[in-house]
């Protein structure tokens, strides 16, 4: 392939890069952003490949590793539940991290490379840098898969005098930079080694110390380091594509970042800095919040259809349990169900419920519950004191009302869906249990709540046969 092509093939990968994420930004045209994303990947992947900068000789060995990488990822893709996806996908930034640090380190041992004066300058700065973040990147993303599947534990690590630690290593990686950028040609070894040590120390430092409630500004947050990663490799590689990639997902990772620090009510500055959040999935220090008082009032299914069947107006609440129960196609019967029999029913999604991103629109869009009636929190909050019934189906968090009306509890400020406003609630779920923030939630002491106790397909299935009964 001439340079002249590959330059004109990476331009037209760029645009489908662009376009792909425009058509994710929503649910219906995301199919066709994947599949944007998808052609550019393909192009950019062939126009490297046969590109002119790889020699015939390394083609079989480009191919070889082509096909135990896609065998691996066509394996995890097929086998991993969507409840683990956020681990892998952390386990996945993690591989970019350390893509980025060998190629820094083989751009730096490259005997081929004979640059000098000024390019020999910028170049080291950019194998520095590149193997900074990448190393970063790579340890914060196996801290974070640990965190996420549970092999370490959830609660932030608040070492002693841990902001100064993180600035003494700060200080000591420019001082090696100084030492790394003078070193003449072979002998900055010393200084690469002492800064990726410092580099993969901080990354583990910085995710430990960050506590579960905070994790999924985290996985964001090294979604977009990854693509600074990339973007990185791209300066190395002088590849112009790379650069381009790596800085679309590094600025979309920090805007999703910064979407969802403000879904959680928290400052981007104070996640970073670590320390804030319980382990996740128990109940909370007693003292820390005020613990709710009065009686919880349990549901049968036959009760929950018969309330169903009398109202005009209903909202469903999914959340995490939603998604372990599987329960989304039962939701969708009962939906048609309702709406066949001119209930106004409607769908309130959180910005944090579940465990990703989106998780709850991919579910309710993969059982397809039309999306025109999937609405966002901000569409929906005021329309519940005009509500019949609320079905709340595995969601806890995302629902607390003490997170208005409680400064103590842990998620206090975070946005929530006002549902013990409408005239009754129905919250589906086995126990008593906290939910991801570790926090007792008073929703499910309120007079006008009923509690609805099992696993949410098992009670929405029986819910389901009682309504066609
Ligand atoms: P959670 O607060 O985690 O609550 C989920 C509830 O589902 C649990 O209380 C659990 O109660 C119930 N449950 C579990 N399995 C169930 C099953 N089979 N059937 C019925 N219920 C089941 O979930 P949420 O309300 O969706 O809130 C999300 C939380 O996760 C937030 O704190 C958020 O910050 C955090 N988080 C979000 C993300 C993203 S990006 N969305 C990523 C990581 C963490 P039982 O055990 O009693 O059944």
């Amino acid at each position: 392939m001439t340079d002249s092509l590959a330059t004109v093939s990476y331009i037209g990968a760029t645009i489908l890069f662009v376009l792909s994420l425009g058509g994710l930004s929503n649910p219906e045209t995301s199919r066709r952003g994947n599949l944007y994303g998808m052609i550019g990947m393909t192009i950019a992947v062939l126009a490297t490949v046969f590109g002119p900068r790889v020699s015939a000789a390394g083609i079989p060995w480009i191919i070889g590793a082509m096909v135990v990488g896609g065998a691996i990822g066509v394996y995890a893709a097929r086998t991993v539940q969507m409840t683990q996806m956020p681990e892998l996908v952390a386990l996945m930034h993690s591989l970019v991290g350390m893509a980025a640090a060998l190629v820094g380190f083989a751009s730096y041992f490259d005997p081929t490379s004979h640059l000098q004066g000024a390019e020999k300058s910028i170049h080291s700065i950019e194998i520095y840098v590149g193997i900074l973040i990448g190393v970063v990147t790579f340890t914060g993303s196996l801290i974070a898969f640990g965190k996420l599947n549970g092999k370490i534990g959830g609660s932030p690590l608040t070492l002693p005098g841990r902001h100064w630690m993180n600035l003494a290593g700060l200080l000591v990686v420019i001082y090696f930079g100084g030492v790394f950028m003078n070193a003449p040609a072979g002998e900055g070894v010393v200084p690469l080694i002492v800064m990726t040590v410092i580099a993969g120390l901080f990354g583990i430092h910085m995710v430990m110390a960050i506590g579960g409630a905070d994790m999924p500004v985290v996985v964001s947050m090294l979604n977009s380091y990854s693509g600074w990663a990339a973007a990185a490799t791209g300066f190395m590689l002088s590849n112009d594509l790379l650069i381009v990639v790596g800085a679309l997902v590094g600025s979309s990772g920090a805007i999703l970042s910064y979407i969802m620090c403000k879904a959680m009510n928290r400052s981007f500055i104070s996640v970073i800095a670590g320390g804030f959040g319980t382990a996740g999935g128990t109940a909370a220090p007693k003292g820390d919040a005020a613990q709710p008082a009065g009686e919880v009032v349990p549901i049968s299914s036959l009760e929950t259809a018969e309330l169903l069947r009398e109202a005009k107006s209903v909202i469903i609440v999914p959340g995490y349990g939603m998604a372990v129960a599987q329960a989304q196609h039962t939701v969708f019967e009962i939906t048609k169900l309702l709406r066949e029999k001119k209930v106004n029913i409607r769908f309130g999604i959180h910005p944090v419920a579940g465990r990703m991103p989106g998780h709850m629109n991919v579910l309710l869009a993969e059982a397809k519950v039309p999306y025109d009636i999937v609405l966002e929190m901000d569409e929906l909050n005021d329309d519940f004191p005009k509500t019949d019934v609320v079905m709340v189906i595995g969601a806890n968090d995302i629902v607390n009302p003490g997170a208005q009306d409680d400064p103590s509890s842990p998620i206090a400020g975070m946005p929530v869906l006002e549902v013990w406003k409408a005239k009754t609630s129905i919250v589906m779920k086995r126990s008593m249990a906290s939910g991801y923030a570790g926090v007792d939630n008073p929703l499910f002491y309120k007079e006008n709540n009923r509690m609805l106790f099992g696993d949410a397909k098992k009670m929405l299935d029986e819910v389901l046969v009682a309504l066609k009964a």
